[in-house]
């Protein structure tokens, strides 16, 4: 059942068009607008929401870090995102008008199934984003959008990740949808890219190679740095976490911004630095400044892994190895940015000799708090 892989996770990786245009079934209709009454929450139950907040652990929270990013600038309504397992521990503020979106692709970790019932006796509603039909999570939920990702099997989230991205930018889009389309032409721009991202997806995964052959020749470093911008920085985390689940590496994400204010200390000779670049078109202001930011860590002897957009010829000089995706708009960057990650720490670790299935001392759904 592995497909003729090794490695469930190798399967997993190259079925992400599949898991991604599954997503979107049935959702996105021909007149350009989604569909998604399956949620059990009403349009009417959408207009009344005056604050979202996310949940979620791991890779799961970095889907919501995105999410955030997509839900302020399309709907204009405030989104916190919250590590589960912090949430109900601090009195968080919620009432009727706000809606908790709980992210989960097993449906059975603990942390965010207690958050859930927290908010719930808050009279907070609850929309689940999760892969596992009929588990705990949406079961407890009013409402919930199910990522058809299928099984996965590998511990570390792949292509359920992917499709938490493609799930958390449906309900962003039909907010926007349901509360009366403010930025009208944008959204509906939006969705028809949204459509297309399986091949996309696909078209990132023939060009991956490279990466593997750069993982084999980094297995002996001991710290690997990540840095992005924008939604380029949850980006960056979860490469980090992959890496660290993976390959048993140190790896750290920063802000790009935050470099200056710390961790620019710890650039030495050779150590080997990703960083995902924001698109050079509409964005400028934020690629220019990340393009400083490879500057300065090179000139500090950093190794610059450097995946940015087709064409980006501004980021080429500084470049010890580039990564080219293909150009999508900025909110959607993150399902083609994460790829070259999850391809560099599966290798890594499999050059390592790890068993990427099984890493040790992790479980596929954690179900104690
Ligand atoms: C990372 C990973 C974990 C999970 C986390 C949440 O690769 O798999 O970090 O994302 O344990 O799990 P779910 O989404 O099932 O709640």
């Amino acid at each position: 059942e592995k497909g003729g892989y090794d490695y469930f996770m190798l399967k997993e990786i190259v079925e992400q068009p599949r898991a991604v245009a599954d997503t979107l079934l049935g959702r996105l209709s021909v007149d350009g607008l989604l569909t998604l009454d399956e949620m059990r929450l009403t349009p009417e139950d959408l207009r009344s929401v005056e604050k979202i907040v996310i949940i979620a652990c791991g890779t799961s929270y970095h889907a919501g870090l995105i999410a955030k990013y997509a839900i302020e600038h399309w709907c204009r309504i405030p989104c916190e995102v919250e590590v589960a397992s912090e949430f109900r521990y601090r009195d968080p503020i919620l009432d009727q008008q706000t809606l908790v979106i709980a992210i989960s692709q097993s449906g059975e970790s603990m942390d965010t199934l207690m958050a859930v019932r927290y908010a719930r006796e808050q009279r907070a509603r609850v929309l689940a984003i999760c892969n596992v039909n009929g588990s705990t999570i949406p079961r407890e939920s009013d409402g919930v959008l199910y990522t058809h990702a299928g099984p996965e099997v590998g511990v570390a989230a792949t292509k359920t990740f992917m499709t938490q991205l493609i799930a958390c930018y449906l309900v962003g889009l039909y907010l926007a949808q349901v509360r009366g389309l403010k930025f009208g032409d944008e959204i509906t721009a939006v969705i028809a890219q949204l459509a297309t991202m399986p091949e996309q997806v696909d078209k990132v995964l023939k060009t991956v190679e490279p990466v593997r052959e750069l993982a084999r020749s980094l297995s002996d470093a001991d710290t690997v740095l990540f840095l992005g911008r924008h939604v380029g920085y949850p980006v960056a985390m979860e490469g980090a976490l992959k890496l660290k689940e993976l390959a048993y590496m140190h790896a750290e994400a920063f802000a790009a911004g935050e470099l200056k204010h710390g961790p620019i200390a710890l650039i030495e000779d050779g150590l080997p630095v990703v960083v995902v670049v924001p698109s050079p078109k509409g964005r400028s202001v934020l690629h220019d400044k990340i393009v400083s930011n490879i500057q300065e860590v090179r000139a500090r002897g950093a190794r610059t892994i450097v995946i940015a957009e087709e064409g980006d010829e501004a980021v080429r000089p500084y470049s010890d190895v580039l990564i080219e995706i293909p150009a999508v708009p900025t909110l959607l960057q993150p399902v083609v940015a994460t790829i070259p990650m999850q391809v560099f720490a599966c290798e890594l670790a499999l050059a390592k000799g790890n068993d990427v299935d099984q890493p040790r001392n992790l479980a596929k759904s954690v179900t104690v708090e």
